[in-house]
């Protein structure tokens, strides 16, 4: 449908901004490459470095659900590098987005990173949905035994480059090999958690403006949902480079440049709005 609003300047975003009172934000690795970590599809993102490590033509083989089954050696060579670290330090745009919900103007952050600095920075839980899982738990392998552990239990493994085995079926099996345990991100060719589409039914009722930052929005369903929101809601994106779907305002840049312009236009200068509470 044609939205029934026009935005066409930047401070029309700072206008909405101002006005809105269930923000949905939508982000993707971007909003983290300031804090240090690569996102994936840039010249020099994650995708590069793995093609070039395992000499693999489809880099995104190594985040396949097949491809860990058969072997999943090659997933924990790498996955230290997308572990969350604990030195990291959210951007200004995971702090911004903190301070949406200090402002009691953000609704839910949907995230597809799983570096955990939505978190850090100070959105709480409840508001998050982390729709490409995280590293906070994992899951043995096995069929017949899926026990889920916490993700620090095999964080020494992982950030080792070891495959870590599950402890219970080790004890239950003959061959003493155990269940491999797979941190709990969504791979491709898995579900994503069910919280995303329950959050997603009563959010586009509630939300007043939908802001995307630093996605490349090329992975399926993610992908699909400024589109969900688009014609009901104001939506803008916030990005290095224009990608695929419409939105009403495109402000193309870094996202940590853009954010500190639009709270200049909004006046937030406030650093003592972290004494709202959620
Ligand atoms: P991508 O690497 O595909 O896209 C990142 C986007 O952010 C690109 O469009 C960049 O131009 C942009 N960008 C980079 N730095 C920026 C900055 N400082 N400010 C603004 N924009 C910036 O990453 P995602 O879209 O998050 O999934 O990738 C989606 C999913 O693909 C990931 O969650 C991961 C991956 O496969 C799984 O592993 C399941």
């Amino acid at each position: 449908p044609a939205p029934s609003f026009r935005v066409s300047h930047f401070a029309d975003v700072a206008h909405l901004l101002r006005r809105a009172k269930n923000v949905v934000a939508l982000v993707g690795a971007g909003v983290s490459v300031s804090c240090g970590i690569p996102d994936f599809r840039s010249a020099h993102g994650l995708y590069h470095s793995v093609a070039e490590r395992f000499g693999l033509s489809d880099p995104q083989q190594i985040f396949c659900i097949d491809h860990f089954e058969d072997d999943p050696s090659m997933f924990f060579e790498f996955a230290s590098q997308i572990m969350p670290q604990p030195h990291v330090r959210p951007s200004p745009t995971h702090r911004f987005l903190a301070e949406l919900q200090s402002r009691r103007r953000l609704l839910r952050l949907y995230s597809q990173n799983i570096d955990g600095l939505e978190k850090r920075a100070g959105v709480s839980e409840q508001r998050t949905v982390l729709c490409h899982g995280s590293f906070l738990t994992a899951t043995c392998t096995s069929r017949a035994c899926k026990r889920r552990v916490k993700g620090t239990s095999i964080a020494p493994q992982v950030a080792a480059g070891l495959v870590p085995r599950c402890i219970k079926c080790q004890k239950n099996s003959d061959d003493d090999s155990g269940g491999v345990l797979k941190p709990d991100i969504v791979f491709f060719g898995e579900k994503l958690p069910n919280r995303v589409a329950d959050c997603l039914e009563t959010d586009i009722e509630k939300a007043d403006l939908l802001l995307v930052f630093g996605t490349s929005l090329q992975v399926a369903p993610v992908s699909k949902i400024p589109a969900m929101f688009y014609g009901h809601v104001p939506s803008v994106l916030v990005n290095r480079e224009l990608v695929a779907g419409h939105f009403d305002v495109e402000l193309l840049g870094d996202c940590d440049d853009v954010v500190a312009a639009l709270r200049a236009e909004l006046g937030w200068h406030d650093r003592s709005a972290a004494r709202y509470v959620d």
